[in-house]
């Protein structure tokens, strides 16, 4: 292995620059030339390269977004658009590539590897933390704060007038950053696409706590949950829901951005690190994910067909402390 690629892909995640910095440090650590890909894999197909020193990635690890920038290429889910970018990356003569980013980079990743004779490493990347075969994804810890810091505030307000507030986070089709983010802001409640939602369940559960004096109430809501989000949801139980006050408040991209936590840019770091030791055993196709504090490599195809489960015990949690 002489030269390397590395690239983020799909939606930023605070950390993804942490990540940057320790491929490059390691695989200049080892000799290796490092090219730092530009937006993504459209980047690859446009040659759009650099060659990264290592003070080029100084002064990042604390930065949120991506220095590399990233982008969801069109061309790239074409086999033309793949052929294409293996001619570029090997007329570069780069050998590895290291993709950062969640379950559409590591699809996109898989094709390449079935269709091209070039090794790929995955490094999970996403604030949804929905990537099978990893306990954490980078970004996932800091987007949870950035939510308990704006629901602390909004917790303020509802509880000043009474209100019931329905807060949408992000997650694409998974409930995780509701879910702990849920349990970390004390909410009343949670909905995610996981688990049933009834109304008369959540009116009986929101009337209980209404007894014991419990006036203001937070639902944290799964942007991809069965009811359609916080304000579809809040349009569907108004008429139930008559005595209360009901505010939506939609966290949306704040979530994505931001210094990343300390637990972000170690996991960054050790899964970059992880990344290119991958690459110098000889691996491909598999993502280096973290699992009971060690370091594991899952096969592209597993990592993407398995739907990481809810942590049930976590559920339970919940459905404790809010009664
Ligand atoms: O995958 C990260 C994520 O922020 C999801 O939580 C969300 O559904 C999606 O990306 C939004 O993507 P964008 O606004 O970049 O199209």
């Amino acid at each position: 292995m002489r030269k390397i690629g590395v690239l983020t892909s799909g939606g930023d995640a605070p950390g993804m620059n942490a990540a940057i910095r320790a491929v490059a440090r390691t695989a200049l650590y080892h000799g290796i030339e490092v090219v730092g890909i530009k937006n993504g894999y459209q980047g690859m197909i446009d040659k759009n390269f650099r060659r990264l020193e290592s003070h080029m990635v100084s002064d990042i690890i604390q930065r949120g977004g991506t220095m590399l920038k990233s982008a969801r290429s069109e061309e790239f889910m074409t086999e033309e658009g793949r052929r294409k970018a293996y001619n570029q990356v090997s007329e570069e003569g780069i050998d590895g590539l290291v993709v950062i980013g969640g379950d559409g980079t590591f699809k996109g990743a898989r094709m390449f590897s079935l269709e091209h004779n070039i090794p790929v490493v995955g490094i999970p990347g996403t604030i949804d933390n929905d990537l099978y075969g990893t306990d954490y994804t980078i970004g996932y810890d800091t987007a949870l704060n950035t939510i308990v810091e704006a629901v602390d505030k909004i917790r303020d307000t509802a509880s000043s007038h009474n209100r019931l507030f329905f807060v949408e986070v992000m997650g694409k089709d998974a409930g995780f950053l509701a879910l702990r983010g849920g349990i970390a802001c004390g909410a009343e409640a949670i909905l995610i696409p996981e688990l049933n939602f009834d109304t008369t369940s959540l009116r009986e559960h929101l009337e209980a706590g209404y007894k014991r004096s419990k006036l203001s109430n937070i639902i944290l809501v799964a942007e991809g949950d069965e009811t359609g989000g916080a304000f579809n949801i809040a349009e569907q139980v108004k008429d139930q829901f008559e005595g209360y006050d009901i505010r939506v408040t939609v966290l949306g991209h704040i979530q994505r951005g931001g210094s990343p936590s300390a637990f972000d840019r170690v996991i960054a770091s050790q899964l970059g690190v992880a990344a290119v030791d991958a690459l110098l055993d000889d691996q491909k196709s598999v993502m280096v994910g973290l699992m009971n504090r060690e370091v594991v490599h899952i096969p592209f195809n597993r990592t993407i067909k398995h739907h990481k489960d809810v942590n049930r015990r976590l559920v339970d949690i919940q459905d404790i402390l809010s009664i």
